[in-house]
């Protein structure tokens, strides 16, 4: 499918599934390397829902065992916007003493990664670093480095492999970019 009518938007395939999944791959060889030493297995804490599909194959393509959990922010600015955060689901498992890698489906502003690392320090973990699928080129202003990215695309708004416009969208295995959008 070339495009796909969400609501009132038209939207591109942007990314084929086949790129995506290689770039999944490719940072799953980097994080296994760096995580391979370790006496216990990385809380990898899954943002729900958008990083379900990243975090799935992220995990099984490591070389190295994960604990999952989850955790879910909410923003109020809805829509294509965004606002102010609240956690709606703490995280499943303790992170104290655990090494903790964040998944996210795309870090944009950076509200969300500084407020779940700012979160798992107090909560005493051992480590905090985020592994996202997507960045966009430019946008994040934020001082907090962002360790491991997949895929770094231009800044247009996208759905699909997790990625949603109010709540659509997320099944879909390709990327899509919205059709106005430059
Ligand atoms: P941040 O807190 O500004 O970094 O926003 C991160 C969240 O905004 C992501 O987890 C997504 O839910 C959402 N988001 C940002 N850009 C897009 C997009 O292009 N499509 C869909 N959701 C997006
Ligand atoms: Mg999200």
């Amino acid at each position: 499918m070339q495009t796909v009518q969400i609501k009132e938007y038209s939207f591109v395939k942007y990314i084929d599934k086949v790129d995506v999944l290689s770039a999944i791959e490719r940072l799953a060889k980097t994080i296994t390397n760096d995580y391979k030493n370790n006496a216990e297995p990385p809380v990898l804490l899954v943002t729900l829902c958008g990083a379900m599909p990243f975090a799935t194959y992220l995990s099984q393509s490591m070389e190295l065992e994960s604990h999952w959990a989850f955790v879910k922010c909410s923003s109020y600015g809805g829509g294509m916007a965004s606002g102010d955060l609240t956690m709606t689901v703490e995280p499943t498992v303790s992170v104290k003493g655990r090494d903790v890698i964040v998944a996210e489906d795309i870090v944009d502003t950076g509200k969300t990664w500084l407020y779940l690392y700012n979160y798992c320090m107090a909560e005493g973990a051992k480590s905090v670093k985020m592994a996202t699928l997507i960045t966009k080129i430019d946008v994040y202003k934020g001082t907090l480095p962002i360790d491991y990215v997949a895929m770094e695309l231009e800044d247009k708004f996208i759905v699909g492999f997790g990625l949603d416009y109010d709540h659509c969208g997320r099944h879909l295995s390709h990327i899509y970019h919205l059709k106005e959008s430059k």
